[in-house]
């Protein structure tokens, strides 16, 4: 009989108290997977990490709770819908897809730094959320993306609403006032998107975006039914932004701290087109240490530093047996501040990433957009989106922190790692 994963001192009541600092704990201490509670692990180096992420039959992914699909008399969308929804969506994510509609992406990033208040104090994540909320919303809607824009921020004030932390987990079936504001903000999305569909199916203008894509009939799974595209795209539409703007935070924060990284950016910014719509591809492409500093951040501050998988069989992992029933906490975090992994792993160095011909191409374990059957869908759009702000901020100012004594941003865990109240200055750049 193997030996159970170890406990870290402390064990829930710390986790309860400082979520990371319990992470980094249980890392260090206990090894590759350690234990939280009874029936909850958490795996937290990379080969554990990987394992469960890419073996989905034996590690499923909690369904979302996020948008459930409304209720309906035909029932939820089938497992073969999932998949045919899942196939059609990634025809306008995946990276040739997102690497034809790189100017108009840089427009809208361009707007967000266009729209920085300078010499000021000023709280970024909202301004940031609003300019990547219409990148995102433009990028599955193309022309309707107006008309739905304002169900947008009302949906990611419902997920907002409903990742605060509460002291009580209520059953999934009771109508708590936080779920019925999430059902309402979807009905009401719902009801916008409807008519958008049926006039793009009776007109034959399908649309080259997203949804266009979701419309188009596939010789494999023919046409996708409406209620699964209407189900699908609430939480499409706030994976656009939500997860990206945290990231925005985090590199925003890293340009101010690291004024010297923020000046190499700037020089490779400013071969980019004056006019943001003529950027193509190949100028995104040539943006390697920018797309270098955006993975290192993303390697240090994983907006989604736990994922959460629930065992289907008592099954074996890193040498522990882990009973049927069990929750397996993923933790990106702990695995990408692996020493055996990243040399300096506490240590913000872009280059990591550029081998010696310039292109980040280095491998080592990048888990920030997950792995395996779920990995991320946008991971593409979020890489493209992130780069070109990152490039076009950095081009025109420099950022910096408010003098104060205390820091410019409370850490939160809770519904990601993010810079929650993030301050920062910007000055126009010489
Ligand atoms: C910096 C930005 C982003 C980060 C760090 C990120 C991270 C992740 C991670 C870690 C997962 C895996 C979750 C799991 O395995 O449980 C995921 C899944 C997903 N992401 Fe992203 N994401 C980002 C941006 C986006 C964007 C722009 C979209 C737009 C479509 C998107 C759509 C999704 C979807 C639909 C899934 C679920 C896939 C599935 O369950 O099969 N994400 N993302």
């Amino acid at each position: 009989m193997n030996e159970p994963p170890r406990v870290p001192e402390g064990g829930f009541a710390a986790w309860s108290r400082d979520r990371l600092g319990l992470a980094r704990r249980g890392a260090d201490e206990c090894g590759d997977v350690w234990q939280l509670e009874p029936g909850v692990y958490v795996a937290a180096t990379a080969g554990p990490c990987e394992e469960v992420l890419c073996r989905a039959q034996d590690f499923t992914k909690v369904p979302s709770p996020l948008f459930p699909p409304l209720k309906r008399s035909s029932g939820g969308p089938t497992p073969e819908e999932r998949v045919h929804s899942h196939v059609a969506r990634m025809r306008g994510l995946r990276p040739q897809a997102v690497a034809a509609r790189i100017g108009e992406i840089a427009t809208g990033t361009a707007r967000f730094a266009d729209q920085w208040p300078t010499g000021q104090d000023v709280e970024i994540l909202p301004l940031v959320r609003r300019a990547l909320e219409e990148v995102g919303t433009r990028y599955l809607f193309s022309e309707d993306a107006p008309a739905l824009l304002p169900f947008a921020s009302q949906l990611f004030l419902a997920r907002e609403v409903l990742a605060r932390p509460s002291r009580w987990v209520w059953p999934r079936w009771i109508p708590t006032p936080a779920r019925r504001f999430r059902t309402r903000q979807q009905v009401a999305f719902t009801n916008a998107l409807r008519p958008i569909v049926h006039r793009r199916r009776s007109s034959g203008r399908l649309g080259d975006d997203v949804l266009g894509q979701m419309l188009r009939p596939s010789s494999r799974y023919g046409l996708l039914q409406e209620e699964a595209i209407l189900d699908a795209l609430p939480g499409i539409t706030v994976a656009t932004f939500e997860t990206p703007s945290r990231a925005a935070g985090w590199i925003m924060l890293h340009l101010a701290r690291y004024p010297q990284a923020a000046g190499r950016v700037a020089a490779e910014a400013a071969l980019l087109p004056a006019d943001p719509a003529a950027t193509t591809s190949t100028h995104l492409d040539s943006l390697r240490y920018t797309q270098a500093l955006v993975r290192e951040v993303l390697r240090l501050h994983p907006p989604s530093w736990l994922l959460t998988r629930s065992a289907t069989r008592q099954t074996q992992l890193a040498d522990y047996t882990i009973e049927a029933g069990s929750t397996v906490l993923v933790c990106p975090y702990t695995a990408q501040r692996d020493a055996r992994e990243h040399s300096e792993p506490d240590r913000f160095q872009p280059e990591r990433w550029l081998d010696d011909s310039g292109s980040p191409a280095k491998p080592g374990v990048f888990l920030s957009f997950g792995t395996g059957p779920h990995g991320c869908e946008g991971a593409a759009l979020a890489m493209a989106m992130l780069t070109l702000l990152t490039a076009q901020t950095a081009r025109c100012y420099h950022l910096s922190e408010p003098l104060e004594p205390e820091p410019s941003y409370r850490l939160t865990t809770f519904g990601g790692l993010a810079t929650a109240g993030l301050r920062l200055r910007a000055t126009l750049r010489g």
